[in-house]
Protein backbone atom coordinates (compact mmCIF):
# COMPACT_ATOMS: atom_id res chain seq x y z
CA UNK A 1 0.00 0.00 0.00
CA UNK A 2 2.89 2.30 0.90
CA UNK A 3 4.45 2.07 -2.90
CA UNK A 4 1.09 2.16 -4.31
CA UNK A 5 -0.29 4.63 -2.59
CA UNK A 6 1.81 7.52 -4.14
CA UNK A 7 0.13 6.87 -7.40
CA UNK A 8 -3.12 5.74 -6.76
CA UNK A 9 -3.95 8.31 -4.24
CA UNK A 10 -4.41 11.45 -6.51
CA UNK A 11 -6.31 9.79 -8.69
CA UNK A 12 -8.18 8.19 -6.26
CA UNK A 13 -9.05 11.62 -4.51
CA UNK A 14 -9.86 13.05 -7.35
CA UNK A 15 -12.04 10.24 -8.25
CA UNK A 16 -13.69 10.49 -4.48
CA UNK A 17 -14.25 14.46 -5.17
CA UNK A 18 -15.94 14.16 -7.82
CA UNK A 19 -18.20 11.94 -7.03
CA UNK A 20 -18.50 12.70 -3.54
CA UNK A 21 -19.16 16.38 -4.24
CA UNK A 22 -20.86 17.54 -6.97
CA UNK A 23 -22.34 20.93 -7.15
CA UNK A 24 -25.60 19.79 -5.77
CA UNK A 25 -25.72 16.38 -3.87
CA UNK A 26 -29.79 16.06 -3.78
CA UNK A 27 -29.71 13.02 -1.62
CA UNK A 28 -27.74 14.33 0.81
CA UNK A 29 -29.89 17.81 0.84
CA UNK A 30 -32.81 15.80 1.25
CA UNK A 31 -31.51 13.80 4.20
CA UNK A 32 -30.94 16.82 5.84
CA UNK A 33 -34.35 18.04 5.50
CA UNK A 34 -35.74 15.11 6.00
CA UNK A 35 -33.77 15.09 9.51
CA UNK A 36 -34.98 18.60 9.55
CA UNK A 37 -39.17 17.98 9.14
CA UNK A 38 -38.69 15.81 12.72
CA UNK A 39 -38.49 19.12 14.25
CA UNK A 40 -42.10 19.43 13.94
CA UNK A 41 -43.16 15.75 14.56
CA UNK A 42 -45.03 15.29 17.68
CA UNK A 43 -44.62 12.03 19.45
CA UNK A 44 -47.89 11.74 21.35
CA UNK A 45 -50.16 12.41 18.62
CA UNK A 46 -48.00 11.11 15.86
CA UNK A 47 -48.92 13.93 13.45
CA UNK A 48 -46.84 17.38 12.76
CA UNK A 49 -47.38 20.48 15.07
CA UNK A 50 -49.04 23.23 13.56
CA UNK A 51 -50.47 21.96 10.18
CA UNK A 52 -53.38 19.91 9.38
CA UNK A 53 -54.39 16.50 9.36
CA UNK A 54 -53.47 15.98 5.56
CA UNK A 55 -50.69 17.81 5.80
CA UNK A 56 -49.35 15.12 7.98
CA UNK A 57 -50.14 12.53 5.61
CA UNK A 58 -47.89 14.24 3.17
CA UNK A 59 -45.34 14.51 6.17
CA UNK A 60 -45.55 11.12 6.23
CA UNK A 61 -45.47 10.40 2.66
CA UNK A 62 -41.98 12.20 2.53
CA UNK A 63 -40.76 10.19 5.07
CA UNK A 64 -41.33 7.05 3.38
CA UNK A 65 -40.13 8.39 0.07
CA UNK A 66 -36.83 9.43 1.61
CA UNK A 67 -36.87 5.63 3.70
CA UNK A 68 -37.42 4.22 0.64
CA UNK A 69 -34.50 6.22 -1.02
CA UNK A 70 -32.12 5.62 1.86
CA UNK A 71 -32.35 2.53 3.41
CA UNK A 72 -29.96 3.67 6.17
CA UNK A 73 -33.26 6.29 7.55
CA UNK A 74 -34.43 5.83 10.53
CA UNK A 75 -38.41 6.06 9.42
CA UNK A 76 -39.72 3.00 9.65
CA UNK A 77 -40.58 3.82 13.68
CA UNK A 78 -42.16 6.75 13.17
CA UNK A 79 -44.49 5.14 10.36
CA UNK A 80 -45.35 2.86 12.73
CA UNK A 81 -46.21 5.03 15.59
CA UNK A 82 -48.26 7.14 13.75
CA UNK A 83 -50.45 4.55 12.30
CA UNK A 84 -50.89 3.11 15.17
CA UNK A 85 -51.44 5.85 17.19
CA UNK A 86 -54.44 6.77 14.73
CA UNK A 87 -55.45 3.34 14.17
CA UNK A 88 -59.28 4.03 14.82
CA UNK A 89 -59.77 6.83 13.35
CA UNK A 90 -58.63 6.18 9.76
CA UNK A 91 -61.68 6.44 7.91
CA UNK A 92 -63.54 8.83 10.13
CA UNK A 93 -61.29 11.40 11.37
CA UNK A 94 -62.11 13.94 8.38
CA UNK A 95 -65.10 14.32 6.40
CA UNK A 96 -63.37 14.85 3.03
CA UNK A 97 -62.67 12.41 0.39
CA UNK A 98 -59.65 13.78 -0.43
CA UNK A 99 -57.49 13.34 3.00
CA UNK A 100 -58.88 9.91 2.98
CA UNK A 101 -56.76 9.70 -0.60
CA UNK A 102 -53.66 11.41 0.73
CA UNK A 103 -53.62 8.84 4.02
CA UNK A 104 -54.01 5.90 1.52
CA UNK A 105 -51.02 6.35 -0.49
CA UNK A 106 -49.30 7.33 2.46
CA UNK A 107 -50.07 3.40 3.54
CA UNK A 108 -49.80 1.93 0.26
CA UNK A 109 -46.00 3.83 0.36
CA UNK A 110 -45.21 2.77 4.10
CA UNK A 111 -46.39 -1.22 2.65
CA UNK A 112 -44.26 -0.78 -0.15
CA UNK A 113 -41.71 -0.33 2.55
CA UNK A 114 -42.02 -2.54 4.80
CA UNK A 115 -44.84 -5.23 3.11
CA UNK A 116 -46.65 -5.55 6.40
CA UNK A 117 -50.05 -6.44 5.54
CA UNK A 118 -51.67 -4.16 7.69
CA UNK A 119 -50.51 -0.77 6.07
CA UNK A 120 -51.93 -2.35 2.50
CA UNK A 121 -55.15 -3.09 4.56
CA UNK A 122 -56.09 0.33 5.99
CA UNK A 123 -55.42 1.87 2.48
CA UNK A 124 -58.25 -0.67 0.90
CA UNK A 125 -60.50 0.53 3.86
CA UNK A 126 -59.89 4.02 2.65
CA UNK A 127 -60.17 3.23 -0.62
CA UNK A 128 -63.88 1.88 0.27
CA UNK A 129 -65.02 4.42 2.25
CA UNK A 130 -64.06 6.84 -1.09
CA UNK A 131 -65.84 4.99 -3.24
CA UNK A 132 -69.17 5.49 -0.77
CA UNK A 133 -68.65 9.16 -2.31
CA UNK A 134 -69.28 8.38 -5.90
CA UNK A 135 -72.18 9.87 -7.44
CA UNK A 136 -74.17 10.32 -10.91
CA UNK A 137 -74.79 13.77 -10.32
CA UNK A 138 -72.32 14.68 -12.78
CA UNK A 139 -72.87 10.99 -14.28
CA UNK A 140 -69.78 9.99 -12.37
CA UNK A 141 -66.79 10.31 -10.09
CA UNK A 142 -67.26 11.23 -6.39
CA UNK A 143 -67.54 13.58 -3.83
CA UNK A 144 -64.88 16.24 -2.42
CA UNK A 145 -66.68 15.68 1.12
CA UNK A 146 -68.82 13.83 2.92
CA UNK A 147 -71.63 16.46 2.71
CA UNK A 148 -71.59 16.20 -0.61
CA UNK A 149 -71.06 20.07 -1.72
CA UNK A 150 -68.63 19.99 -4.31
CA UNK A 151 -67.45 17.69 -6.90
CA UNK A 152 -63.58 18.21 -7.61
CA UNK A 153 -60.46 17.19 -9.47
CA UNK A 154 -58.01 16.10 -6.29
CA UNK A 155 -60.70 14.36 -5.06
CA UNK A 156 -61.24 12.25 -7.70
CA UNK A 157 -57.67 12.07 -8.78
CA UNK A 158 -56.73 10.67 -5.71
CA UNK A 159 -59.51 7.85 -6.21
CA UNK A 160 -57.88 7.03 -9.43
CA UNK A 161 -54.48 6.74 -7.80
CA UNK A 162 -55.23 4.79 -4.75
CA UNK A 163 -57.34 2.38 -6.99
CA UNK A 164 -54.76 2.17 -9.41
CA UNK A 165 -51.90 1.58 -7.25
CA UNK A 166 -53.88 -1.13 -5.00
CA UNK A 167 -55.18 -2.85 -8.45
CA UNK A 168 -50.56 -3.46 -9.12
CA UNK A 169 -50.90 -4.58 -5.29
CA UNK A 170 -53.28 -6.61 -4.46
CA UNK A 171 -54.19 -7.94 -8.22
CA UNK A 172 -57.96 -7.48 -7.50
CA UNK A 173 -59.81 -6.87 -10.31
CA UNK A 174 -62.31 -4.27 -8.68
CA UNK A 175 -59.51 -2.00 -8.29
CA UNK A 176 -58.66 -1.94 -11.64
CA UNK A 177 -62.13 -1.54 -12.98
CA UNK A 178 -62.28 1.12 -10.35
CA UNK A 179 -59.40 3.20 -11.83
CA UNK A 180 -60.95 2.87 -15.52
CA UNK A 181 -64.19 3.55 -15.06
CA UNK A 182 -63.11 6.63 -12.72
CA UNK A 183 -60.50 7.89 -15.42
CA UNK A 184 -63.08 7.22 -17.99
CA UNK A 185 -65.20 9.90 -16.76
CA UNK A 186 -62.79 12.45 -15.58
CA UNK A 187 -61.10 12.49 -18.94
CA UNK A 188 -64.74 13.61 -20.27
CA UNK A 189 -65.86 15.54 -16.70
CA UNK A 190 -64.37 19.37 -18.49
CA UNK A 191 -62.12 20.30 -15.71
CA UNK A 192 -59.05 19.31 -17.89
CA UNK A 193 -59.19 21.95 -20.40
CA UNK A 194 -58.20 21.45 -24.11
CA UNK A 195 -54.84 23.27 -23.08
CA UNK A 196 -54.24 20.57 -20.92
CA UNK A 197 -54.35 22.17 -17.24
CA UNK A 198 -56.69 20.77 -14.66
CA UNK A 199 -59.23 23.42 -12.58
CA UNK A 200 -60.45 23.43 -9.73
CA UNK A 201 -63.92 21.27 -9.92
CA UNK A 202 -67.21 21.50 -11.10
CA UNK A 203 -69.89 24.34 -10.98
CA UNK A 204 -73.37 23.54 -10.01
CA UNK A 205 -74.10 22.61 -13.31
CA UNK A 206 -71.10 19.75 -13.47
CA UNK A 207 -69.32 22.76 -15.73
CA UNK A 208 -65.57 23.68 -15.59
CA UNK A 209 -66.01 26.08 -12.99
CA UNK A 210 -62.70 27.63 -13.72
CA UNK A 211 -61.14 27.98 -10.30
CA UNK A 212 -57.80 27.95 -9.93
CA UNK A 213 -55.11 25.85 -11.80
CA UNK A 214 -53.55 24.38 -8.86
CA UNK A 215 -49.92 22.71 -8.73
CA UNK A 216 -51.28 19.44 -7.17
CA UNK A 217 -53.94 18.85 -9.51
CA UNK A 218 -51.53 18.73 -12.33
CA UNK A 219 -49.57 16.39 -10.20
CA UNK A 220 -51.81 13.75 -8.68
CA UNK A 221 -52.87 12.46 -11.65
CA UNK A 222 -49.51 12.33 -13.29
CA UNK A 223 -48.92 9.33 -10.56
CA UNK A 224 -52.38 8.12 -11.54
CA UNK A 225 -51.85 7.52 -14.71
CA UNK A 226 -48.21 6.25 -14.89
CA UNK A 227 -49.59 3.34 -11.96
CA UNK A 228 -52.82 2.96 -14.07
CA UNK A 229 -50.59 2.12 -17.34
CA UNK A 230 -48.36 -0.47 -15.29
CA UNK A 231 -51.79 -1.86 -13.83
CA UNK A 232 -53.70 -2.40 -17.37
CA UNK A 233 -50.39 -2.91 -19.47
CA UNK A 234 -51.11 0.15 -21.74
CA UNK A 235 -48.97 3.02 -22.04
CA UNK A 236 -51.37 5.31 -23.83
CA UNK A 237 -52.10 6.89 -20.18
CA UNK A 238 -48.45 8.02 -20.23
CA UNK A 239 -48.69 10.39 -23.33
CA UNK A 240 -51.75 11.81 -21.91
CA UNK A 241 -50.23 12.36 -18.82
CA UNK A 242 -46.78 14.10 -20.53
CA UNK A 243 -49.26 16.23 -22.24
CA UNK A 244 -50.19 17.05 -18.74
CA UNK A 245 -47.27 17.58 -17.45
CA UNK A 246 -45.82 19.60 -19.87
CA UNK A 247 -48.93 22.19 -19.73
CA UNK A 248 -47.69 22.49 -16.07
CA UNK A 249 -44.48 23.13 -16.62
CA UNK A 250 -45.43 25.94 -18.77
CA UNK A 251 -48.04 27.45 -17.21
CA UNK A 252 -46.65 27.02 -13.54
CA UNK A 253 -43.11 28.01 -13.72
CA UNK A 254 -41.40 31.52 -13.49
CA UNK A 255 -38.72 32.38 -16.34
CA UNK A 256 -35.89 30.38 -13.83
CA UNK A 257 -38.02 27.42 -13.96
CA UNK A 258 -39.12 27.15 -10.63
CA UNK A 259 -42.47 26.07 -9.92
CA UNK A 260 -44.65 28.57 -8.34
CA UNK A 261 -49.12 28.31 -6.61
CA UNK A 262 -51.09 31.63 -7.58
CA UNK A 263 -51.08 32.91 -3.57
CA UNK A 264 -47.25 32.82 -2.54
CA UNK A 265 -47.89 36.29 -1.39
CA UNK A 266 -50.30 34.61 1.52
CA UNK A 267 -51.49 31.28 0.64
CA UNK A 268 -53.68 29.16 3.41
CA UNK A 269 -52.05 25.86 4.72
CA UNK A 270 -53.63 23.85 2.69
CA UNK A 271 -52.21 25.69 -0.46
CA UNK A 272 -48.68 25.50 0.74
CA UNK A 273 -48.33 22.06 0.92
CA UNK A 274 -49.30 21.78 -2.79
CA UNK A 275 -45.86 22.06 -5.24
CA UNK A 276 -43.99 19.25 -3.62
CA UNK A 277 -47.04 17.17 -4.40
CA UNK A 278 -46.40 17.96 -8.45
CA UNK A 279 -42.75 17.72 -7.93
CA UNK A 280 -43.45 13.76 -6.33
CA UNK A 281 -45.53 12.44 -8.90
CA UNK A 282 -43.94 14.08 -11.59
CA UNK A 283 -40.72 12.27 -10.96
CA UNK A 284 -42.70 8.94 -11.44
CA UNK A 285 -43.70 9.92 -14.90
CA UNK A 286 -39.85 10.81 -15.50
CA UNK A 287 -39.31 6.90 -14.04
CA UNK A 288 -41.68 5.76 -16.74
CA UNK A 289 -41.09 7.95 -19.56
CA UNK A 290 -37.30 9.10 -19.19
CA UNK A 291 -38.36 12.67 -20.61
CA UNK A 292 -35.56 14.89 -19.93
CA UNK A 293 -37.40 17.70 -19.50
CA UNK A 294 -38.57 16.89 -16.32
CA UNK A 295 -35.35 15.74 -14.72
CA UNK A 296 -33.96 19.25 -15.41
CA UNK A 297 -37.01 20.63 -13.82
CA UNK A 298 -37.05 18.68 -10.67
CA UNK A 299 -33.46 19.19 -10.71
CA UNK A 300 -33.99 23.43 -11.49
CA UNK A 301 -36.44 23.02 -8.56
CA UNK A 302 -34.58 21.57 -6.16
CA UNK A 303 -31.21 23.28 -6.77
CA UNK A 304 -33.77 26.53 -6.31
CA UNK A 305 -34.94 25.46 -2.83
CA UNK A 306 -31.75 24.48 -1.77
CA UNK A 307 -29.78 27.77 -2.82
CA UNK A 308 -32.88 30.48 -2.01
CA UNK A 309 -35.47 28.89 0.64
CA UNK A 310 -33.80 27.25 3.70
CA UNK A 311 -32.71 28.41 6.86
CA UNK A 312 -29.76 27.64 8.70
CA UNK A 313 -31.16 24.26 10.20
CA UNK A 314 -32.12 23.61 6.83
CA UNK A 315 -35.79 24.54 7.11
CA UNK A 316 -37.66 25.02 3.72
CA UNK A 317 -40.37 27.70 3.16
CA UNK A 318 -42.84 28.07 0.40
CA UNK A 319 -41.89 30.25 -1.94
CA UNK A 320 -39.32 28.03 -4.04
CA UNK A 321 -37.97 30.78 -5.87
CA UNK A 322 -36.72 32.95 -2.49
CA UNK A 323 -36.20 34.97 -0.66
CA UNK A 324 -36.96 32.41 2.82
CA UNK A 325 -39.36 34.27 5.06
CA UNK A 326 -40.21 30.79 7.67
CA UNK A 327 -41.57 27.81 7.35
CA UNK A 328 -43.42 25.43 8.85
CA UNK A 329 -44.37 21.70 8.53
CA UNK A 330 -46.10 22.03 5.63
CA UNK A 331 -44.03 24.38 3.54
CA UNK A 332 -41.17 21.94 4.87
CA UNK A 333 -42.59 18.90 3.78
CA UNK A 334 -43.47 20.38 0.19
CA UNK A 335 -39.85 21.65 -0.35
CA UNK A 336 -38.57 18.01 1.25
CA UNK A 337 -40.89 16.08 -1.23
CA UNK A 338 -39.14 18.20 -4.18
CA UNK A 339 -35.74 17.59 -3.13
CA UNK A 340 -36.44 13.94 -2.57
CA UNK A 341 -37.90 13.75 -5.96
CA UNK A 342 -34.78 15.15 -7.21
CA UNK A 343 -32.41 12.79 -5.80
CA UNK A 344 -34.40 9.76 -6.91
CA UNK A 345 -33.89 10.76 -10.55
CA UNK A 346 -30.27 11.28 -10.14
CA UNK A 347 -28.13 9.46 -12.40
CA UNK A 348 -30.54 7.54 -14.04
C1 LIG B 1 -46.07 19.93 19.74
O1 LIG B 1 -47.11 20.57 20.44
C2 LIG B 1 -47.32 20.04 21.73
C3 LIG B 1 -48.58 20.68 22.30
O2 LIG B 1 -48.54 22.06 22.12
C4 LIG B 1 -46.08 20.30 22.59
O3 LIG B 1 -46.26 19.79 23.88
C5 LIG B 1 -44.90 19.61 21.92
O4 LIG B 1 -43.72 19.91 22.61
C6 LIG B 1 -44.77 20.04 20.49
N1 LIG B 1 -43.78 19.19 19.88
C7 LIG B 1 -42.93 19.61 18.98
C8 LIG B 1 -42.00 18.57 18.44
O5 LIG B 1 -42.89 20.75 18.60
C1 LIG C 1 -55.60 28.12 -23.17
O1 LIG C 1 -54.43 28.91 -23.37
C2 LIG C 1 -54.67 30.12 -24.04
C3 LIG C 1 -53.33 30.75 -24.35
O2 LIG C 1 -52.54 30.84 -23.19
C4 LIG C 1 -55.57 31.00 -23.17
O3 LIG C 1 -55.83 32.21 -23.80
C5 LIG C 1 -56.86 30.26 -22.91
O4 LIG C 1 -57.65 30.99 -22.01
C6 LIG C 1 -56.61 28.87 -22.35
N1 LIG C 1 -57.85 28.15 -22.30
C7 LIG C 1 -58.25 27.51 -21.22
C8 LIG C 1 -59.56 26.82 -21.36
O5 LIG C 1 -57.62 27.46 -20.18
Amino acid sequence: MARLSKYLLPLLGSFVLSQAAPAYDYLSHARSSSDALMHWYNQGTGVFNGTGWWNSAECITALADMQGLDSTSNFLDTLQNTFEINKNVWTTKSDFYDDEGWWALAWIKAYDLTKDQKYLNVAEQLFDDMAKGWTTNCNGGIWWDKDKTYVNSIANELFLSVAAHLASRTWNIKYLNWAVKEWQWFEKSGMITKNNTINDGLDGSCKNNGFTVWSYNQGVILGALVELSKASFDDSYLVTARDIAWAAIETLTDSNGVLHDSCEKGCGGDVSQFKGIFNRNLAQLYTATSDPGFKNFLETNAQSIWKNDRDSQNRLGLKWSGPYSKADASTHSSALMALIAAASVQGS
